[in-house]
């Protein structure tokens, strides 16, 4: 069986799940459900970034150790992807011992083929970004991401080669054109690769920072937070055991969003290269959400969180469905609870559960809920309905090679849309007055419930608890293979249908936080 790998990034614990970290996630996961639905054996890797600065001064302000900090938090990330349906197969913590031993090994692996050394340093140094600058990098003297003056630190650290792998990531880049996709973002890396590459500075001294992995050749350094985080993705492989490393990781897929894309595309291929590991199959990158009037924060009010999000929407499917299909994946989208509601009620309250409520009313009030057999000889139209089911399968197909999740789901609800005008064109309501036919009636409710068997199948997926209530009203067992019969073949005529309920109910959009906080300022 083929085998595929998925990765998030593993978050910082320095911050609760919210929009930005549910939508890759989300990704992951609907990524997962796809490839196994179409015979592959998957593996997905999610999890929680320890160590460092950021973490450490995390723990401080918050008023407990470390340790019993970075517990509490990867726990909420934890439960929480539990809670929301995630199928993570392994929750990886850089705090485990299997991941520190892991990144100690490469580590002296590194140190011994001579690709570490130890050097001088000064810069100035962004305590929020975990990284020096230069003096040019600076905007007005401060931290252009972070508007803070940083320190001035000169210490003796040590150096990653990573200078002496400018050349061979170059041409890998130009050998494996979709290696970064989308286009966009392989571009920037090549304009970034056009000035020398210096070398990575890969430890920090522990009189400033004990909260890391100690470096194996020398005790009195730690291992910068990235050189450990980003080996999450083999150590977890390692520890899974088997040959799980040869088979798996060549097949890796890592889904980021563009602001992770330098240590992805940058650190993390060289140091692959330093320690004779092959390179990951692709990096998928994606742009950001952005809030409408402003950026998330707490103090705004406005952070999306996915568990609020499943409580308000009677479970995670609506908001899933809005993740995917209005973000075009490599390119930033806007998020509004306008937008949101507006997109639940069309697509899926009035659009595809309006559809499944008719078409199962029908069946239980013509024929009492049992199927009706399908004659030999197909009208043109019915032949119509598969065949537009069969195209968007396909279109499916390709657009989900190219992590184009908006597009796979635009072609299934031109397919759903299809099937309402078959509705309309076929007017069962109206044929059901007149006794002669009844076995008409019978046919094209028929294909009606073929759409849904359909539908329950391709949403899979991207909805997969809406998928299995689907299959639920037809009465048809969970497994797949009641989903993969030919159209015409899945109901033994007489088979009782359940009855329709309402998948989605309509909602109402909530104010604006932001104008709420205005209102209640004036
Ligand atoms: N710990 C590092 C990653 C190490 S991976 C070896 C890190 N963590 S993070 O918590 O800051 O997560 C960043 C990631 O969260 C992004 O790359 C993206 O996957 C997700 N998002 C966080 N905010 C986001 C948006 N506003 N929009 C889209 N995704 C974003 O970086």
């Amino acid at each position: 069986m083929e085998r595929i790998y998925f990765t998030t990034p593993i978050y910082y614990v320095n911050a609760e799940p919210h929009l930005g970290h549910t939508y890759t996630t989300v990704v992951a996961d609907t990524l997962k459900r796809y490839y196994n639905s179409i015979g592959y054996e998957t593996f997905f890797l999610t999890g929680t970034d320890e160590h460092g600065d950021k973490i450490a001064q995390a723990a401080e302000a918050s008023g407990t150790d470390p340790k019993s900090y970075v517990d509490r938090i990867s726990n909420l990330f934890r439960t929480t992807w539990d809670n929301c349906g995630i199928a993570y197969d392994h929750f990886i913590r850089t705090t485990d011992n299997y991941h520190k031993e892991f990144v100690q090994k490469i580590l002296q692996k590194i140190y011994d083929a001579g690709d570490i050394y130890f050097g001088e340093y000064g810069g100035f140094y962004c305590y929020g970004c975990e990284r020096f600058y230069t003096e040019k990098e600076l905007v007005d003297g401060k931290c252009p991401d972070h508007q803070t003056v940083p320190d001035y630190i000169s210490e003796k650290n040590y150096f990653f080669r990573m200078s002496k792998y400018q050349q061979p990531l170059i041409e890998t880049i130009w050998s494996k054109p979709d290696l970064i996709r989308p286009e966009r973002y392989r571009t920037e890396v090549l304009a970034f690769l056009r000035e020398p590459l210096e070398d990575l500075c890969i430890s920090r001294p522990t009189s400033r920072l004990q909260w890391g992995i100690p470096l194996p050749f020398d005790a009195n350094y730690v291992t910068y937070v990235w050189f450990d985080a980003l080996l999450n993705y083999v150590s977890a492989l390692e520890y899974r055991g088997g040959d799980s490393v040869q088979s798996f990781w060549p097949k890796a897929q890592h889904l980021i969003a563009k602001d992770i894309l330098k240590p992805h595309a940058i650190y993390w291929p060289t140091m692959l290269m330093a320690a004779g590991l092959p390179l990951y199959d692709h990096l998928n990158v994606h742009g950001y959400w952005v809030m409408d009037s402003a950026k998330m924060s707490k103090s705004l009010g406005n952070v999306v969180r996915p568990l609020e999000m499943k409580e308000r929407f009677k479970g995670m499917d609506p908001f899933r469905y809005f993740l995917l299909r209005e973000m075009a994946f490599g390119q930033d989208a806007k998020f509004s609870d306008q937008a949101l509601v507006m997109r639940i009620n069309a697509d899926l309250a009035n659009n595809l559960g309006n559809f499944v409520s008719r078409v199962l009313a029908m069946q239980e009030k013509y024929f009492a809920g049992a199927v009706q057999p399908i004659g030999a000889n197909w009208a043109a139209e019915d032949s119509q309905l598969r065949g537009k089911f069969a195209q968007a399968e396909d279109e499916l197909t390709g657009h989900m090679a190219e992590l184009q999740f908006h597009r796979a789901l635009e072609a299934i609800w031109s397919a759903l849309d299809h099937a309402n005008r078959y509705i309309v064109q076929t007017a069962p309501y109206t044929l059901i007055k007149d006794p002669g036919k009844q076995a008409r009636v019978g046919e094209v409710l028929h294909h009606l419930l073929e759409v849904i068997r359909t539908l329950s199948r391709l949403l899979a997926p991207f909805l997969p608890d809406t998928a299995r209530e689907l299959r639920g009203m037809l009465a048809l067992p969970q497994g797949q293979e009641a989903l993969f019969a030919p159209w015409g073949q899945g109901f033994q005529p007489g088979h009782k249908i359940n009855g329709p309920k309402i998948l989605f109910p309509r909602l109402e959009a909530l104010p604006d936080p932001l104008e709420v906080k205005i209102n209640n300022e004036s």
